[in-house]
C-alpha cells in the first residue's frame, strides 16, 4: 500500500470516529415512552458502516479551506438519511436483506413497524439537524435543507428505489440503469459533495460546486457498480450484509450488461474522470486518493 493510500485509511478512521461522536451527540437520551424507536433508530445509526458520504462532506469543506464544525451537522444529517434509506431497503416489501453493517438488519432486530418508524424518525432528524447548523448562517441551513431535500426525495434516492424495483420485472434499457444508479446511489453523493462546498462558502452555481458535484457524479456511479459487483462475488462475512439479493430479484444491474472485468473497467473509467474534474484545485490530494480507494474497495 503506498502512503498516500495508508494516510487516507487514517483519515476516514478519523472522520468515522469524529462523526460517529457527533451523531451520538444528537441522541435524544433515554424516553421510557419511545425507547424501543430510539434503540432502533441508534442500533442501526450508530457503531457501523464506512461513513463515506459524511467524510466527503467534510473532505470537500477542507478542501475548498472550510471549518469542520461548519460541514459536520450536514455529514450527520447526510449519514442519517442514507442509514435510513438502508432500514428501508432491506425490508421484506424492498430487498428482503437480513443483515446489515454486521448484524441483523433493523427490522430483525425490532419487527417491521418499528424498523419502518426508526427509518421515518432518521429521515426526519435530519432536516431538524441541517435546519440547526449553529456554524453557519441561517440561509446557509435553509441551502442545504432543500439539497438534501431534493438529493432523498422523488428526483434523487426514492426515485432510485423506485426504478430498482421496477428492474426486478423486466430488463431495464442501459440509458435507465444509468439514470437507477444515478438517483438511487449517486444523488445522495453528489449531496454529500455539495453540501461540503457550501460548508465551505460555496454555492451550488459556483465552479467548484459545480466541479465537486461532477466527481460525485462519477463517484457515485462507480460506487454502484462495484456494489453490484460486490453482491455478486463477494460474502456476507467481508461484506457485512446480505449477498446474493440482486440475482435472486432478477434485479436490472451493471452486471446485466457486463461482466466483471468490463463492469470493473467502466468504474476504472469513471474514477478517471472523477479525478479529472477536480485535478486543478490546489488541495485535491485526498478526494483524489478517495475515489481510487472507493474502486479498489472489497467491502
Ligand atoms: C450501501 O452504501 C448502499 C449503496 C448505496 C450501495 P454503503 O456501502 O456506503 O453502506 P455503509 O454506509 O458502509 O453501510
Ligand atoms: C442502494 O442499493 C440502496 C439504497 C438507496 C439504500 P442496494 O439495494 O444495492 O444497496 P445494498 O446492496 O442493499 O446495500
Ligand atoms: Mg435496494
Ligand atoms: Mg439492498
Ligand atoms: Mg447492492
Amino acid at each position: 500500500m503506498n502512503e498516500t493510500m495508508t494516510a487516507l485509511r487514517e483519515r476516514i478512521a478519523d472522520n468515522s470516529e469524529a462523526t460517529e461522536r457527533a451523531l451520538q451527540a444528537y441522541g435524544a437520551g433515554a424516553d421510557a415512552d419511545i425507547q424501543s424507536l430510539l434503540d432502533a433508530e441508534a442500533y442501526s445509526l450508530l457503531g457501523g458502516g464506512k461513513r463515506i458520504r459524511p467524510f466527503l462532506v467534510n473532505a470537500f469543506c477542507e478542501a475548498l479551506g472550510g471549518e469542520s464544525r461548519a460541514s459536520m451537522p450536514f455529514a450527520c444529517a447526510l449519514e442519517m438519511i442514507h442509514t435510513y434509506s438502508l432500514i428501508h431497503d432491506d425490508l421484506p416489501c424492498m430487498d428482503d436483506d437480513d443483515m446489515r453493517r454486521g448484524k441483523p438488519s433493523n427490522h430483525k432486530a425490532f419487527g417491521y413497524a418499528t424498523a419502518l418508524l426508526a427509518g421515518d424518525a432518521l429521515l426526519t432528524k435530519a432536516f431538524y439537524v441541517a435546519a440547526t447548523n449553529p456554524f453557519v448562517a441561517k440561509e446557509t441551513c435553509a441551502e442545504a435543507v432543500r439539497m438534501l431535500a431534493v438529493a432523498a426525495g422523488e428526483m434523487g434516492m426514492i426515485g432510485g428505489q423506485i426504478i430498482d424495483l421496477s428492474g426486478e420485472e423486466k430488463t431495464l434499457a442501459f440509458e435507465t440503469l444509468l439514470r437507477l444508479h444515478s438517483l438511487k446511489t449517486g444523488a445522495l453523493i453528489r449531496c454529500a459533495a455539495k453540501l461540503g462546498c457550501l460548508a465551505a462558502g460555496y454555492g451550488e452555481e459556483t465552479a467548484e460546486a459545480k466541479a465537486a458535484e461532477r466527481y460525485a457524479d462519477r463517484v457515485g456511479l462507480a460506487f454502484q457498480v462495484i456494489d453490484d459487483i460486490l453482491d455478486a462475488v463477494s460474502s456476507e462475512e467481508v461484506l457485512g450484509k446480505s449477498v446474493g439479493g440482486d440475482a435472486d430479484h432478477h434485479k436490472t444491474t451493471f452486471l446485466t450488461y457486463f461482466d466483471i472485468d468490463g463492469a470493473k473497467t467502466y468504474a476504472e473509467n469513471l474514477t478517471k474522470e472523477a479525478i479529472d474534474a477536480i485535478s486543478h484545485w490546489e488541495k485535491s490530494d485526498t478526494l483524489d486518493a478517495l475515489a481510487r480507494y472507493l474502486l479498489e474497495r472489497t467491502y
